[in-house]
């Protein structure tokens, strides 16, 4: 697997999930409907639904091309989550994430997916680090823009978000770093 097994920023450690996260990750966002909003998923019901979801991220570890990091703050194990998926040919990275509710509004998803997105863009053969938002989500665009992504377009009718419709396929904003674009822009001076 070329995607390290651990990634630090200043303030978050990136780590492969265990079975002892269960019950952080449960009460801290899988089961807050405002968190999967936007998401793929419903929110979690049960703490046993959670576990389920637990186990099949520590499968997808051990595969080649998927990697399902665990988020731990200094001060909290499990404050999220960020995904990584290698495209079949090798070429591109696709990113998800998530992070607890009460954790909003610091930067931390900010910090986290730019590290994800240097070690993507740092594997031999991969061009394109990519990400989606539904088009109702701007806190999500917004941290994309301040990773570094750049806005490329509309995909219209791209992803079943089931919390927002449940039938009918979302339109999402797309974005995207490549191999030579510049990191994450430095944060500003604070103001005195
Ligand atoms: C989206 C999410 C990951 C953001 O994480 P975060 O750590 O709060 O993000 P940051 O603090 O780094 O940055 C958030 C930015 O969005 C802005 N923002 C927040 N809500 C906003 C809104 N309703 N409209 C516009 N901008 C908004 C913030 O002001 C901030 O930008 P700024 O620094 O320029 O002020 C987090 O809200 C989350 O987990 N949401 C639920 C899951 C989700 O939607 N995941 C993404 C799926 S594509």
């Amino acid at each position: 697997m070329p995607f390290p097994a651990e990634i630090r920023t200043a303030r978050l450690r990136l780590r492969r999930p265990a079975p002892e996260d269960a019950e952080a990750v449960h009460a801290g966002y899988a089961r807050d409907p405002e968190v999967s909003r936007y998401l793929s998923w419903r929110p979690h019901r049960s703490l046993g639904e959670t576990r389920a979801a637990i186990a099949f991220f520590m499968q997808l570890w051990d595969m080649p091309d998927r990697r399902s990091y665990v988020i731990d703050a200094a001060d909290a194990p499990c404050v999220g989550g960020i995904d990584l998926r290698m495209t079949d040919d090798g070429r591109g990275v696709a990113f998800g994430y998530v992070l607890r509710r009460d954790r909003w509004g610091q930067g931390l998803m900010t910090e986290a997916l730019s590290a994800g997105l240097d070690a993507a863009l740092a594997v031999p053969g991969v061009w394109r680090a990519w990400a989606y938002c539904d088009v109702a989500n701007p806190a999500s665009a917004r941290v994309m823009e301040k990773a570094g992504m750049q806005f490329e377009g509309v995909l219209r009718r791209w992803a079943l978000h089931p919390n927002v419709d449940p039938l009918r396929p979302r339109d999402c904003r797309v974005y995207s770093r490549v191999r030579g674009d510049p990191p994450r822009p430095a944060d500003p001076a604070p103001a005195h």
